[in-house]
Formats: structure tokens, sequence, C-alpha cells
């Protein structure tokens, strides 16, 4: 099964460039999720690889086959392109039962009968719905019918599986349960995926590798504990939960094998930190520090003391906030410690969990 490679694929409407050069490329089977901000470009990123949108300019190839090629004006039509698609507003047909949503890519291309019905209940049994097959499609829960749509695409074994946003309609208990399952069969199946979503807890949960895009263009490709824990700019950082800031100067810096440790100075507190490349003595950084990652009570490699002004109880976890040299951090700690407001605490971080990126 083959991968997806863009190269240099923009798209523009009118004096927008709505999709701004975009490099990736996908290997085979990897699951790779685009994800970003509303109007980023994703969906249009999508509907290129589908065909269902023209690149203005670059390369598109599936496997080895170009199949778009601006400058060369070579377009290969969506229908000949061996993809899978299940799109967020791509519902199934209510006035058919699940087996004819599911036969519908098979009969309109006049595959014979008995092959149309062994093909689709193998899609149906991958998505475990085959005791439905003969249901009227609206008798169907919302994940009934996201699972129907996932077997449908996948019906004419397809090499490539384009997904947007396709749990978006789903309450978040059943979401995160379909999206568990959908990585299963991925997995299982082998299948090269390209999935859309501006959920960053789903796209972590489910790629190999996560696209950070922010107005059409890539910030940054990682997998997911990369993007997460070694963001390549604060714009990145900032799009995975509420992270805390610290404007420091580096005082030193010395190369680690993979990255880099900083000592360095600012808003009270002095330590070592991370990043991923060498500075000078007297280097501006911006040190992010996540809130799960602050430990309170024990002096670390970088620590400080701060002033609880908030506290707020969430079951499992408790939200603080701090103040500490005139600014705000949010800490997140166990529900059962106990936190006053008005009480004096020492935060301290590991140099591993602490992370500076150009200011
Ligand atoms: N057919 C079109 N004509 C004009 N502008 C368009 C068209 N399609 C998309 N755009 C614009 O291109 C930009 C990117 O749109 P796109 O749908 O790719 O964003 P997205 O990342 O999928 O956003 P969302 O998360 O809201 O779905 C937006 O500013 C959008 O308004
Ligand atoms: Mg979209």
């Amino acid at each position: 099964m083959p991968g997806v490679t863009l190269k240099g694929v923009g798209r523009r409407f009118g004096a927008l460039k709505a999709v701004d050069s975009i490099d990736l490329a996908v290997e085979h089977g990897e699951f790779v999720t685009l994800l970003g901000p509303s109007g980023c470009g994703k969906t249009t990123t999508l509907r290129m690889v589908a065909g269902l949108e023209r690149n203005d300019s670059g390369v598109i190839a599936i496997g080895d086959r170009v199949v778009s090629d601006a400058a060369a004006d070579l377009f290969v039509p969506p229908d000949h392109r061996k993809l899978g698609m299940v799109f967020q507003s791509y519902a199934i047909w209510p006035h058919m039962t699940v087996f004819d949503n599911v036969a519908y890519p098979l009969s309109v291309r006049h595959v014979a009968r008995a092959e149309i019905r062994a093909r689709v209940m193998a899609a149906l049994k991958l998505v475990e719905m085959e005791a439905y097959a003969g249901r009227p499609a609206p008798a169907l829960s919302g994940g009934q019918q996201q699972r129907v749509a996932i077997a449908r695409a996948l019906v004419f074994e397809p090499e490539v599986l384009l997904l947007d946003e396709p749990l978006s309609n789903l309450d978040a208990r059943l979401r995160a349960q379909m999206g568990d399952e959908f990585r299963a069969l991925q997995r299982r199946l082998k299948i090269t995926t390209l999935y859309v979503t501006h959920d960053q807890e789903e796209a972590m949960a489910l790629s190999d590798r996560v696209v950070v895009m922010d107005k059409g263009r890539v910030l940054q490709v990682g997998a997911p504990e990369e993007v997460y824990h070694r963001p390549a700019s604060r714009t990145v950082a900032a799009f995975f939960g509420t992270p805390n800031f610290i404007e420091a100067r580096v005082t030193a810096s010395r190369a680690n094998g993979r990255d880099h440790v900083l000592a360095i100075e600012g808003a009270g507190m002095r330590g070592d930190c991370r990043a991923a490349e060498a500075h000078e003595p007297g280097d501006a950084v911006l040190v992010m520090i996540r809130p799960e990652d602050v430990t309170l009570d024990s002096a670390g490699p970088l620590s400080w003391q701060g002033t609880v002004v908030d506290g707020v109880f969430r079951g499992p976890r408790r939200t603080l906030t701090i103040e500490a040299q005139g600014r705000r951090f949010t800490v997140e700690c166990r529900a059962t410690r106990a936190a006053s407001v008005g009480d004096t605490v020492t935060l301290s971080v590991d140099a591993d969990n602490a992370w500076a990126v150009r200011p």
C-alpha cells in the first residue's frame, strides 16, 4: 500500500493563500494527522489529495504515481485515485439500508452482485456492523452511522484513507471510543491514513505523526510526544493545552546528544532547561513549562517561590494559579494536595520538562 507525497503544494482562493507550499511525505501504512485552527487549510489540503480541489502549485503523488502536477498540467480525477474518504458532512444515505450504503461505491463501478455481497459483508465485519446490514440507515446511532461511513470508505480497498473530522458530530465519550476503534482498525489493515482534526487530544491519541498547521503553512511535523514536549515555536506549544512561558536569558549552553542543555536566568529563577539548538550566553529565550510538569514543595534543578492566588478542584486533579515575580503560573497537581489562597509554595521543574524556544 503506497504513501502520499506533497511537494510545494499550494492553493489560492483569490488573494488568499489557503494552502501555501506544503511539503509532506506520509509513509505507507502511516497514520498522519493535519492539526490546526479553523481556516488554516486542512480541508483544502485533504481535498487536493482527493482530487476534489486542484492544487495550483506543486506535485501530489500517491505511491509512485503522480496524481497532480500543477506545472505539467497533469491531473488525475478523484475516481481514478483509489482513495477512501470519510467527511464530517458525508452522512450516509437515509433512504438506503446499511448494506446498500456500503455497496454503493461498488455498484457504481459495476462490480458483480456476488462479489459486492462478499465485499460489503467483509467491510461491515471490519467495523463490527454485519448484524445491521438489513437496517434502514436512520435506525442507527451516530457512532454506528460513522462506522457505516468508514465501511463504505473501505469497501473498495482503497490504497489511502482520507478522513476530515469524521468524529466531530459525536459526543465526547463516543468520539473517544470510535477514535480508539478506528486506530485499532487502521493498525490492523495498515492502511495509509491522512486525518484532519482541530482537536489536539484526538490528534495525539490517534497519530503516528502530527502536522501542525497555521495560516496555510506547516509549522512542525513530528510524533505526538515530540510536538507536545519539544515544540518548534511558541505557536506550536500554545496549540496544545495551556503551557506557561517564562522569559529568560541564557548564561551557558552545551550540546547533549540530541538536544542542548541551557543554563538560564530570569523571572526570579535560575537553572537548567533544554533546547533544540545551541545558544550564545546573553540570548533571550522563552521557556515553556507544562502545568502538569511542575512539582510543588521540593526544590529541583529549576525552582522558584510563589503564592497561591486561586485553586480549582477538578476531581482527579487540582488546578492552581500561582503568582511569582508578578506573573501567573498554571500548575496541575494531585487533588489531594491541599492549597489555600495565600499559601507560599516552592515550584520546581526538571530540566527535561523545561523547553526553550526563540521568543
Ligand atoms: N472554495 C473556496 N472559496 C474561497 N475560499 C475558500 C474556499 N475553500 C476554502 N476557502 C478558504 O480557505 C481557507 C482554508 O479553508 P479550509 O477549509 O481548508 O480550512 P480548515 O483548516 O479545514 O478549517 P476548519 O477547521 O474550520 O474546517 C479559509 O480561509 C477558507 O475560508
Ligand atoms: Mg475543515
